[in-house]
């Protein structure tokens, strides 16, 4: 069976990628998911902001042991000796690139239009095969322009292309509102692929004791259908970009829905927190077994193969949203 496909311009073994997470922080951690047979690894985010606080604790530390005393200021090291979260990061992505065959793809998160672009060009460096755009902002406020989040991330993404020769991906969170102009965008501003989607960040309200809380709720299955509607409409039609399908990715089904759909690559960050990284070897089994239950022989034979025809879109997707509500029924609801 041939697993093979192509996302970003790279040749992976087969359609499922280690999304960013905690499980590809370390080497060990990397080592393991290319054991059990992820086909690329995203490590997670280098944020921006996270390094400026580094690099300020680091400044006043040096300040601090200078002042007391000559002799207490050899206790800290200087702020261009710390080995900042960026020093470390970059260690792993040479380390990464060096202990495993498959590709690393880095994940940067930067806030402003320097860092963003200094980090990729330090990721270039350290030799990662690709690099990710976690590209994460919620508009809120009311002085931002309609059109504007969507023409900023356009110039994010040639900034950084007329920088870098990696290739970019970028990942995104689906509430912009005219998806389908700015994919299209992206891909003129030369991203090689789109991860669709990112969660957005969901906080709660404790309500025993009245406070909000931020702990991160695993993804399910459930919820890969955002990502399903706009993987269908955009699959095969970007004239460059390759699309990875992520949020949800729980089983083999979720993978074989996302490549019908017409997906390139699939992602998955939440079921292997929740199973291990040994769950990956069951979804892959569970992709082939299925290509082959059905008469497939290859990855390539099903991808795109229920991609949304071509013609009028959006009148279709208005047609199924009317038909959707109306075709209800359920216990209390009979037409
Ligand atoms: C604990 C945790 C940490 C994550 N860290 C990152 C990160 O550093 N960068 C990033 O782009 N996404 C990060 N993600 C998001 C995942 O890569 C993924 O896009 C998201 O969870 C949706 O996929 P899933 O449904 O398979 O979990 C993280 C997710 C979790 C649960």
């Amino acid at each position: 069976m041939d697993l093979s496909t192509r996302y970003l311009g790279l040749a992976l073994r087969n359609p499922v990628i280690a999304s960013a997470s905690p499980l590809s922080g370390d080497l060990d951690g990397v080592r393991r998911l290319e054991d059990c047979g992820a086909a690329a690894i995203v490590l997670p985010s280098l944020f921006e902001e996270q390094l400026r606080q580094e690099q300020e604790l680091a400044e006043a530390l040096s300040s601090v042991g200078a002042d007391s005393s000559p002799e207490a200021s050899s206790y800290f090291p200087a702020a261009s000796e710390y080995r900042s979260g960026a020093a470390a990061y970059l260690d792993l992505i040479a380390k990464a690139r060096a202990a495993v065959d498959i590709p690393i793809v880095a994940s940067l998160n930067g806030s402003t239009e320097s860092g963003w672009i200094d980090y990729a060009c330090q990721i270039e460096q350290a030799g990662a095969s690709a690099l990710e755009l976690n590209i994460y902002r919620i508009a809120s406020g009311p002085d931002v322009r309609i059109g504007e989040p969507e023409a900023d991330c356009l110039a994010l993404v040639k900034a950084v292309r007329a920088r870098v020769k990696l290739p970019l991906a970028v990942k995104l969170q689906p509430s912009f509102a005219a998806f389908g102009a700015l994919a299209q965008g992206l891909d003129a501003a030369g991203a090689d692929g789109l991860v669709l989607f990112n969660r957005l960040y969901q906080p709660d309200i404790d309500l025993a004791r009245l406070r909000w809380t931020n702990e991160i709720a695993l993804s399910g299955a459930n919820e890969i259908r955002l990502g399903l509607l706009w993987v269908s409409l955009l699959g095969g039609r970007l004239p460059r970009a390759s699309l990875a399908a992520g949020s949800g990715v729980e089983t083999a089904d979720e993978v074989i829905k996302f490549l019908l759909a017409g997906a390139d690559a699939v992602m998955t960050a939440s079921a292997l927190l929740r199973h291990g990284p040994e769950h990956l070897r069951t979804m892959i089994a569970g992709l082939e077994t299925w290509l082959a239950q059905r008469g497939f022989a290859s990855v390539s034979a099903i991808k795109g193969l229920m991609k949304h025809s071509r013609g009028d879109a959006e009148a279709q997707e208005r047609s199924d949203y009317i038909h959707s509500l109306l075709g209800y029924r359920g216990r209390y609801v009979r037409r």
